[in-house]
């Protein structure tokens, strides 16, 4: 494995594909192995792009504008951080073979949707998940819940994140209004969408699933420390590590992890969401990347899922040790504004352990996550206690 000169003939290029909060963590760690970082997005002074040597803003769901930023950087690698990609170009990419698609090309177009992902771990891998149909108009989607998944269960866009376009429906007058959230509330709307039935778990996690390259060239699979955290209106608030799990439970969902990052390839990070009650567990869904839930690692690790992205993406070693307990925990706009500005953080700093990040999003809005509180600790508990203090010290404000 050889890095090159950045900014020279020989210098190692990556390009982000998508440039958020975790884009720019990725960025920052490739930099720091003087790698050459190109960062898209599709708006202005992204996180990642404040971050990178190059900008660009394009629809990254158009083949020619993608396809005209792509000849002109001809990177050695292009990192997917959005489902939402024109994955028709990126497949003549990979085939072409001009460039390298992170982790696999087969990880960024099967979960790009829900449908693929969902069908591949449960009907090709047998991996257990919760009973689940797809619909394709309104009222389809009441056959389906009527007679097969039945109340409560879930509706969701097959391509959202971030809880966007989600509803628990309880009963069947509920129906209507969940295909309408759904039908307009997916990043690209394709019409189609997933009904499954409610998992009454006791808790959920992630499990960070690394496939890095050892000193042979083999892959191998590495597991952080499980992440639990707790979810409001299907978007994370609060993550902690390590989640403490019976050792039945943590078997199976690294299992269940390697299964399916197993058959989906590359090189790189994934995000194995997972429900678990007792020893039961269920595949929920994967991040072919970093997880939201994971920035908690910033904290707890020696070396964060950021990292561990970069290095194993170069094909580098890593190292998934766990340093120290710890929480992270979110910090929202709270306001629709163009600006906002931060007020208290001398005060959340103060709480011990704890530390900062704010993410440089240009704009505000009231659900809209604009940095992350994290802290870690002795233990878990206390790392989690820490955050939520600092949290109290924090707020967005509009003026002066
Ligand atoms: N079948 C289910 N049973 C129980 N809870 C569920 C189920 N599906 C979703 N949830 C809850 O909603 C949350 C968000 O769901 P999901 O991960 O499918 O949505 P998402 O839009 O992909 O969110 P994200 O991008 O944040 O992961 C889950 O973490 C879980 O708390
Ligand atoms: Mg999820």
């Amino acid at each position: 494995m050889d890095i090159g000169t950045p900014l020279s003939s020989l210098s190692t290029k990556v390009m982000l594909l998508g440039a958020g909060e975790l884009g720019k963590e990725v960025i920052i760690s490739l930099q720091r192995l003087g790698v050459e970082v190109i960062a898209v997005d599709r708006y202005q002074n992204a996180p990642g792009h404040q971050v990178a040597h190059r900008a660009y803003v394009i629809d990254m769901t158009n083949e020619k504008q993608l396809r005209e930023i792509i000849q002109k950087e001809n990177p050695h690698y292009i990192v997917p951080e959005i489902e939402a990609i024109n994955t028709n170009l990126l497949s003549e990419v990979d085939s072409k073979g001009y460039s390298k698609i992170i982790p696999s090309l087969k990880a960024v177009q099967l979960t790009m949707n829900r449908e693929g992902i969902r069908k591949l771990a449960s009907e090709e891998l047998g991996l257990p998940t919760s009973n689940y149909g797809f619909a394709r108009s309104y009222e389809e989607l009441k056959k389906l819940i009527l007679n097969q998944i039945k109340f409560p269960c879930f509706v969701k866009p097959t391509m959202s994140s971030s809880g966007k376009g989600q509803s628990l429906v309880k009963s069947e007058s509920e129906i209507k209004s969940a295909w309408n959230h759904a039908a307009t509330g997916g990043r690209v709307d394709q019409g189609v969408v997933i009904a499954e039935s409610l998992i009454d778990f006791d808790y959920e996690i992630t499990l960070l699933t690394v496939r890095s390259k050892d000193l042979n060239g083999e892959v191998c699979t590495k597991f952080c420390d499980p992440i639990g955290h707790n979810q409001e209106n299907g978007d994370y608030i609060e993550s902690f590590q390590p989640q403490p799990m019976s050792k039945a439970a943590l078997e199976k969902s690294k299992n269940i992890a390697k299964s399916i990052t197993d058959s989906l390839g590359g090189l790189g990070i994934f995000g194995v969401e997972l429900f678990i009650k007792k020893d039961e567990v269920w595949f929920s869904e994967v991040s072919p990347r970093p997880h939201d839930t994971g920035m908690v690692t910033m904290a707890s690790q020696r070396q964060s899922e950021f990292e561990l992205h970069a290095k194993a993406i170069l094909g580098l070693p890593v190292d998934t040790s766990l340093s120290k307990p710890g929480a992270s925990k979110v910090i929202y706009g709270n306001h629709d504004a163009d600006h906002i500005y931060f007020e208290g953080i001398d005060q959340a700093l103060k709480v011990p352990g704890v530390d900062i990040r704010l993410f440089g999003k240009p704009k505000s809005f009231k659900k809209r996550r604009m940095g992350v509180i994290l802290a870690s600790s002795n233990t878990m508990e206390s790392a989690l206690e820490s955050v939520k203090k600092a949290a109290l010290k924090i707020k967005t404000k509009l003026k002066r």
